[in-house]
């Protein structure tokens, strides 16, 4: 049966029991949206789900583990349960791996991790609910990556001593190369999807090194949810404007 009779946004935003995907769920929630809180264990999930609400968002848990066919195709069965479509999907989760990432020396079995995860878990994902979100008036997916998936960045003469990352980083340009496929197999089908990197955040995928708070992270996400129906799409942004490949 679907719930949503007023009309209000339904999202759904993977990894946001902390971090950036929990900010992006609080200011989702302070535009009014409902806001499914997708996370893997319960326990997180739950604590999550009850301190938004404390913060005044309608929020409501989704068991989901990215990695998991039959978990995100248990989620979409839920949302269609409940509202029988989705409007915006941020797709959040993300893991970094150990930072031991020579690509000389990096374990193979760690690359394959963080690709089925930050890569495949948003196809996986994606595709689960995309029917969902055809259903919606403006549907919207935003993929959330990071300056380090650039090439051009990366390949900066100035840049070219910083962080070596054979998994995490060479993820990140995976995913924004699949984003890109996205938005041209969906452009048809008024379906935007775009990149945002939340700039070096405060969280634990990096030891808490990060200089921003998730809070400002979460902002270019809100944003990419909330674009017009001629927005760009197959785009890559920070909170500052478009990004290099
Ligand atoms: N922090 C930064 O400086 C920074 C910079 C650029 C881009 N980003 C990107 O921003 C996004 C959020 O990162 P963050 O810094 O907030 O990281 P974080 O604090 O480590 O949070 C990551 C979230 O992803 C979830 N997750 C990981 N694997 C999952 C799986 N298999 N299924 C479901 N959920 C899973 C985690 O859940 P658990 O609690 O269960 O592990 C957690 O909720 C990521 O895509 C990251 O790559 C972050």
């Amino acid at each position: 049966m679907n719930e949503n009779t007023n009309g209000r946004t339904v999202a759904l935003v993977t990894g946001a029991n902390k971090g950036i995907g929990y900010e992006i769920a609080a200011g989702m929630g302070e535009l009014g949206w409902q806001v499914g809180v997708g996370a893997r264990d319960a326990q997180r999930r739950e604590d999550a789900v009850r301190t938004l609400r404390a913060r005044g968002v309608d929020a409501f848990g989704v068991p989901l583990d990215v990695t998991d066919d039959a978990s995100a195709t248990a989620a979409a069965k839920l949302l269609e349960e409940r509202f029988g479509r989705l409007d915006v999907l941020v797709n959040n989760a993300a893991v970094a791996g150990s930072w031991n990432q020579e690509p000389t020396t990096v374990d193979l079995e760690l690359v394959r991790q963080v690709v089925d995860t930050n890569v495949l878990g948003v196809m996986r994902v994606t595709n689960a609910v995309l029917p969902l979100l055809r259903r919606s008036a403006a549907p919207r997916i935003v993929n959330m990556s990071s300056g380090v998936g650039s090439l051009a960045l990366q390949s900066d003469p100035d840049e070219l001593a910083g962080l070596v990352s054979a998994a995490y980083a060479p993820s990140k340009t995976f995913l924004n190369a699949v984003t890109v496929q996205y938005a041209k197999a969906l452009s048809g089908d008024g379906i935007l999807v775009n990149l945002a990197c939340p700039g070096f955040c405060d969280t634990d995928l990096n030891g808490h090194r990060g200089t921003r708070t998730p809070a400002q992270g979460a902002v270019v996400a809100v944003r990419l949810a909330t674009l017009p129906a001629d927005g760009p799409t197959g785009r890559f942004f920070n909170e500052d404007g478009p990004l290099p490949w």
